[in-house]
């Protein structure tokens, strides 16, 4: 059975299910993955002649990615790594990487805090971290995108979603990226109707680096346990920086399912 098999005849909530919404037209996340696949392709279409590399945290079942590497001329070029802890998922998103011929697709099964489950596709010319900042703390997110900066490489992109709902953090998110040199080169319209965003930012300075600390911790929003403050930037750089991550699946003990992020 598959992973979107699985889910449909499961009837409770997972983050299988959670898919399901993309296959509704009009949907809030069909819209959403519009935009993310508009700015995968843009990403692509923009990349030097060459291998290219790219990651995804928190995968899910891929559609973004491979949808994308599926139909464009560039998208043999790439070779991904897909991190994703639901074994469902990940074995559909295996399902339609292979179902679109791309060979250089790679599906882990892992912790995406873990900085191993990136090794040797880091730093990478495009990093997505879609639907994973609605379901951290504001910050979770900024220590999260302090670690995409150190994933992403030089020139490369991050592209990231997070919903609109108030309190809207898309702005401060921005700012953060910001921070640490990347150039904003699209965000969503404030009034668009699924509410979320998927903005790309470039990574002009030779910051990219292979450590990651990558951090996903497993309450959402404000329900979050409160922690440490995040450790500065160069240490999270160290070769043997500690890693504090868990998984955000016990958003849904919060009693209600986390939206698209
Ligand atoms: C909101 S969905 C987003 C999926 C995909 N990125 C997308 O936008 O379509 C979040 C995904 O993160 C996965 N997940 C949760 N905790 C994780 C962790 N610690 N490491 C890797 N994946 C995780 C869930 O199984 C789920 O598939």
């Amino acid at each position: 059975m598959s992973g979107d098999a699985a889910g449909a005849a499961g009837g409770d909530w997972s983050w299988v299910s959670w898919h399901q919404e993309y296959d509704v037209p009009g949907s809030g996340l069909a819209q959403r993955l519009a935009a993310v696949q508009a700015q995968i392709a843009a990403t692509l279409d923009q990349a030097p002649p060459g291998p290219l590399r790219a990651i995804s945290m928190c995968a899910g079942q891929g559609r973004d990615l491979i949808g994308v590497l599926a139909g464009h001329p560039r998208g043999r070029d790439v070779t991904a790594r897909l991190v994703e802890l639901d074994p469902a998922n990940a074995a559909t998103a295996r399902e339609r990487a292979a179902a679109a011929g791309l060979a250089r697709v790679e599906v882990v099964t892992a912790d995406a805090a873990e900085p191993a489950a990136y090794a040797g596709l880091v730093p990478a010319d495009l990093v997505l971290a879609c639907g994973v900042f609605g379901n951290i703390t504001a910050a979770d997110i900024e220590r999260t995108v302090g670690c995409c900066a150190q994933l992403c490489a030089t020139g490369g992109t991050v592209i990231w979603t997070r919903g609109r709902w108030a309190p809207d953090l898309v702005p401060q998110i921005c700012a953060w990226f910001e921070d640490r040199g990347f150039e904003r080169r699209w965000v969503s319209d404030p009034g668009a109707g699924f509410g979320a965003g998927a903005p790309a930012h470039r990574h002009p300075a030779a910051t990219g680096g292979g450590a990651a600390d990558v951090h996903v911790p497993d309450r959402r929003g404000d329900q979050a346990e409160p922690r440490p403050a995040p450790a500065p930037l160069a240490s999270a750089r160290a070769a043997n920086a500690r890693i504090t991550g868990a998984r955000i699946t016990s958003a849904r003990t919060a009693g209600r399912a986390p939206p698209a992020g």
